[in-house]
């Protein structure tokens, strides 16, 4: 089995001084891990986590980035913007991106070619919902994500990519997927990828669970054969917890 990635997605939290404080306690409680260690935090926090994770094996992330490098964007954030802070990964199409903010699988496209172009590391978030699974349309949502929302990502590029499937119904919810039902979503996913990159690809592409993953359920997830890592939300806002997570496999 390949090692984790384990990624916090702090969405709208954390103050400039709160997250210092989380920092400064994550630090020792994950230095260790044998798994690669995310956080990915507000705009505002990005300088902070930047400086104070240097020389630790903490990864730092944005949630999100447009796919111009300027120009008349208002509130927008460019790729080479979070280059310069020293940002090395950017999750883009959030499920609260799409269902908030009017994000499609055409511009999760452009902002993840801009964020490879940029050379971050994007972690991209598919997922159906509860809706579309109890329709029986979880297999053609998935797939339409995939060849919709990485239709000009090269093989070469989807070397950088990390995927987070996120069930929309287990987002936030306390609803967690079983650890089958992650698992053989996330195996239709890599069949998909495997069709169109091929097996080997496929195979290496590093596929996440996300949706109410905590410290008592991780590692049932972890220890499933095609779930590689996970997207974290509200329990990566507590450090111990994070970190019991990052520890669980
Ligand atoms: P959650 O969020 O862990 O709070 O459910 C996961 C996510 O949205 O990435």
């Amino acid at each position: 089995m390949k090692n984790k990635i384990i990624a916090g997605n702090w969405k709208m939290n954390k103050t400039r001084a709160e997250a210092e404080a989380l920092i400064k306690e994550l630090v020792p409680l994950v230095a260790d891990a044998r798994n690669t260690v995310i956080i990915c935090v507000p705009f505002t926090d990005l300088q902070s986590a930047v400086e104070l994770t240097r020389g630790t094996n903490i990864h730092v992330g944005a949630q999100n980035c447009h796919w111009k490098e300027s120009g008349a964007f208002t509130g927008e954030i460019a790729p080479s913007m979070l280059r310069e802070l020293g940002v090395e990964y950017v999750v883009i199409g959030h499920s609260e991106r799409r269902t908030y903010f009017g994000e499609t699988d055409a511009t999760v496209l452009a902002r993840t070619k801009a964020a490879l172009n940029a050379g971050l590391k994007p972690i991209v978030c598919i997922g159906e919902t509860l809706a579309e699974r109890q329709s029986g349309k979880m297999e053609e949502v998935l797939t339409r994500q995939v060849s919709e929302g990485f239709k000009d990502v090269t093989a070469e590029e989807l070397q950088r990519v990390t995927v987070a499937y996120e069930p929309v119904w287990a987002i936030g919810t306390g609803v967690t997927a079983t650890d089958e039902q992650a698992n053989d979503a996330i195996k239709y996913i890599r069949g998909v990828f495997a069709e169109k990159y091929g097996k080997a690809a496929a195979e290496a592409l590093y596929i996440q669970y996300g949706g109410s993953m905590n410290d008592g359920n991780a590692k049932g997830l972890l220890n499933m054969s095609d779930v590689d890592g996970g997207l974290i939300g509200g329990a990566s806002l507590v450090a111990s917890k994070f970190a019991a997570i990052v520890h669980a496999h």
